[in-house]
Order: structure tokens, then sequence, then C-alpha cells
């Protein structure tokens, strides 16, 4: 499996604090059949996570990696960003100065609980002319989204993919979740199932059960393709196959 939203770099957000936790974090990812996993630390400036593109947080990165390896560890890491929509991203992303997945046209976007649907569907727009494929990051958790779920189906037509959280399909953030998240992927809405993991003891990034979810309701054929198949193109900047 290849997760693509997880929060392991330490100290820079509320993902694990230490590095140890980091490495226990991604020892849990492996044990659970979890090749390759993005960083995305949170880009946001409103709970003062001001995760800007710097040498300070690529040295992070490569500090993980490094102790990943001389932990034992095969898992691959990738560099990614958990990026909260404003007016400034575009800018900001024309100033080289927020992460895209893995140098990819691909970029996580997440919205607050409560956003004018208007306004999401002009900066999704303003993105995706600028040549970039906003990722949802699980719409299935925003409260204005409960509230009119199909302005998701609009998203996916302006070019947008659709994450969905592990917790989510699962049941683990309650029925009206699970359930708008089974909604989404009966219609085949859902690009990628990510672990949107922050520690070891909850929101982890153990992966199996959102396969296993997966196979048992869907098919395993679904699983592999929201699990590996979709992120693996992704990594490397290729469009998803739809229907
Ligand atoms: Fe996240």
């Amino acid at each position: 499996m290849i997760d693509i939203h997880a929060h392991i770099l330490p100290g820079i957000d509320d993902g694990p604090t230490t590095m140890r936790e980091a490495v226990e974090m991604l020892r849990a990812a492996e044990q659970s059949g979890v090749r390759k996993i993005v960083a995305t630390p949170h880009f946001n400036p409103m709970y003062r996570w001001f995760n800007y593109r710097s040498d300070q947080l690529d040295a992070l990165y490569q500090e993980l990696c490094r102790e990943a390896k001389s932990n034992g560890l095969s898992i691959e890491i990738y560099p990614g960003m958990e990026i909260r929509a404003s007016d400034e991203v575009p800018e900001l992303l024309s100033a080289n100065r927020l992460q895209p997945y893995h140098d990819t046209r691909y970029l996580l976007v997440e919205f607050d609980n409560w956003e004018s649907e208007q306004w999401c569907k002009k900066i999704l727009n303003t993105l995706v002319s600028s040549g970039f494929i906003p990722v949802i990051a699980h719409p299935e958790r925003y409260e204005f989204v409960l509230d009119k779920p199909w302005m998701v189906y609009d998203w996916l037509e302006a070019g947008c993919e659709i994450q969905l959280t592990k917790a989510s399909i699962l049941g683990r953030f309650g029925g009206l979740i699970q359930d708008i998240s089974n909604d989404f992927l009966e219609r085949e809405w859902v690009s990628f199932v990510a672990s949107d993991a922050h520690g070891v003891d909850h929101r982890t990034p153990e992966m199996k059960s959102a396969y296993d979810f997966l196979s048992k309701y869907y098919s395993s054929d679904y699983a592999t393709k929201l699990l590996h198949d979709n992120p693996q193109k992704l990594l490397l900047g290729q469009p998803l196959e739809k229907g």
C-alpha cells in the first residue's frame, strides 16, 4: 500500500512530537503493509502551522528518512504537504513556497469545517487553471459538505480528486461520516483512502484495516485501486484511470 496523507514529521504540527514517535509510526505503517508513505505536514497559518518549504523543513524530512533506515525500516518516505486553502495559496505555489506531492502537479488541499461553496469552487478552479490537480483531503469530515454532499461531484467535474480518511470509512468519526463515506465510495467519487495519521495511539498509520474493509464491502480490486494503484500514479505525476 501507499499512504498519501500522514503527519509524520515530528514537532511541526499536531503529529508526533518526537523523532522516536515518528519512527514508531513508520514502523506501524510498514508492519501493516504500507511500502510508501507521504509526509504531509499541515500548512495552516490559521493554526499557526507556518510550514513553508524551507531548507529547515527539508532537513527534517531528510533526518526522518535517515532515522527510518537506521532503525531497520524499508518504507520509503515522500515529500508532500496538507495545504489549507486560502486566497494566498495560488501565489504561494507560484513562488514555490508550498510543497506539492513529490514535485508533481498533485496537491493535498484541506478546507475548514465551514466554507462557502462558491469560494471553494473559485479557489479550486484557480488551482486547476494553473495546472494543478487538487486532491481534496477528507471531504466527508467537513460540516459544509455534510449539508450538501453533491458539491463533491462539482469538484470532481472541475478536475479535482477525492481522498477519504481511514477512520471515516471504519466509522470512528461516527455513523453519519461513515454513511457519507460509503455513499462517495459507492458512487466511485473517491480516488484515494489514506491514514491521515497523527500518532501511534490514535489516528494511527495502520492501513490493513482499511484494505480489509474495502475488500470485504466492495472488492479487492477497488481496495487495490484506492490504496495502491492511484497513489502510485499520483507519485509518478500520471493521470488516474477513470471509470
Ligand atoms: Fe491531515
